[in-house]
């Protein structure tokens, strides 16, 4: 399958590089990530072009990555530096992929495309992360057999709470909802606003009258390939969102291989912000949530659809399906720009 190059792809929580190399399948390509002593963090192929082992069984020595079956060192930028046999000459060939890394709002991001267009500014904003902004941070990895676009979907598609989330996230009205869906740059959001209602279980019980009517917002905001925020909250009925709750969550979809997706998770929130017990519960709802729930469907929908690409096989089309739609037409205009 092709994927867009020229973007930034959250590729690991900044706690998976500390010190030791990650290795991570980014869009089916093997790369290493790894920490200079510095601190600055290189990302370069994971493949060894010897005879092919992971560079990231290997270890850092002296800020290049050793290969961990016959010794030779590779540098930031993918090239063979040091070659430990016979008289040491280094090949041409002997290099790997470089690939732009950037250290960001707590997230490790590489650029698969050109280097030379590796614009940071494109990262998505998600300073609310940061340890500046007095936040709560949660940060969780968990890992689907299915295609990054199917994570994707489901969570531009909100009303799957009603069915596979009944009873916790979902009381119905989101079925009754439809997203206002636009565009802004290369961004999409797609706004649910349910008003008068009851609100979803999750958020009625952190409301001062559960049972009564509650304004609800639940906001995701896109970028490419998946990165997606969240923002979800409820006040009482007609009073003000300052009111009321308000928590963002970060859904990022990394594309392992077609069939597999690095799912990053993480929330933010403004309450408790030092108290690792709301962590754990945190961590503890979205793990059982996503593993117990989500991740069944969507593995099961992935085995249904074998390689076979969504549109090919002519869906029925759903009115809230506008979202999730618009989403992979533009990723795919973006995809056929660069192939251009
Ligand atoms: S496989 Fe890496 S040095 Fe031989
Ligand atoms: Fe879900």
């Amino acid at each position: 399958m092709s994927y867009l190059k020229n973007a930034w792809y959250l590729a690991a929580w900044d706690y998976e590089v500390r010190d030791k190399p990650l290795g991570r399948v980014i869009a089916e390509r093997p790369i290493v990530i790894f920490r200079q002593s510095n601190g600055e963090l290189c990302a370069i192929g994971d493949r060894c072009p010897h005879r092919f082992a992971p560079l990231h069984m290997g270890k850092v020595v002296d800020d290049v990555i050793e290969c961990p079956y016959h010794g030779l060192r590779f540098g930031a930028d993918g090239q063979c530096v040091h070659n430990p046999h016979g008289n040491g000459k280094i090949a041409r060939a002997a290099r790997v992929p470089e690939y732009s890394v950037r250290e960001r709002h707590r997230g490790v991001w590489v650029w698969l495309g050109d280097k030379d267009q590796a614009d940071t500014s494109l990262i998505p904003d998600y300073s609310i992360m940061d340890d500046t902004q007095g936040t709560g941070v949660v940060q969780d990895y968990m890992r689907a057999e299915a295609n990054y676009q199917l994570l994707t979907d489901n969570i531009l598609d909100l009303t799957h709470a009603d069915y596979v989330h009944a009873g916790s996230l979902g009381n119905g009205s989101m079925t009754k909802t439809l997203p206002k869906v636009w565009e802004e740059g290369e961004a999409v959001f797609a706004h649910w606003w349910i008003v008068g209602e009851k609100a979803i279980p999750a958020l009625a019980r952190q409301l001062p009258d559960p049972e009564a009517p509650a304004d609800q917002w639940l906001e995701v905001k896109w970028n490419a390939p998946g990165n997606m925020s969240l923002r979800v909250g409820a006040t009482p009925a007609g009073r003000p969102r300052e009111e009321g709750i308000d928590s963002t969550s970060f859904h990022i979809m990394t594309p392992e291989t077609a069939t597999t997706t690095h799912y990053f998770f993480a929330n933010a929130r403004q309450f408790r912000v030092d108290d690792p017990a709301i962590d754990q519960v945190l961590k503890e709802i979205i793990a059982n949530q996503f593993l117990g729930e989500d991740k069944p469907i969507l593995e099961a929908q992935q085995k249904m659809m074998g390689t076979t690409d969504l549109f090919s096989l002519k869906p029925v089309s759903l009115p809230q399906d506008v979202a999730a739609v618009r989403v992979r037409r533009k990723l795919e205009a973006m995809c056929a720009e660069e192939n251009q």
